[in-house]
């Protein structure tokens, strides 16, 4: 309970897209709804669309859409 507690502030804190300030639970909770590839992701949560042009959050994004694949749990994002 606690460690899953720990693992939504984390989330919630951290960003992934530094460019638009999109933290990873924003990410997960696409990810969580339904979106299956970067480009869905990206379009959902706005991810990938700063100065960088996604070249810092893609891999981030794509990592945890490699985990989601595995059946890696996610831990919910409310
Ligand atoms: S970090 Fe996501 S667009 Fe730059």
């Amino acid at each position: 309970m606690e460690q899953n507690v720990n693992i939504e502030i984390l989330d919630k804190l951290t960003k992934f897209c530094v460019c638009k300030c999109i933290s990873r639970a924003t990410v997960k909770k696409a990810i969580g709804n339904g979106a299956k590839t970067i480009e869905e992701v990206k379009k959902v949560t706005g991810a990938g669309t700063g100065s960088c042009c996604g070249r810092r959050c893609t891999p981030k994004i794509q990592q945890l859409l490699n985990e989601y694949i595995n059946e890696t749990p996610l831990p919910l994002v409310r």
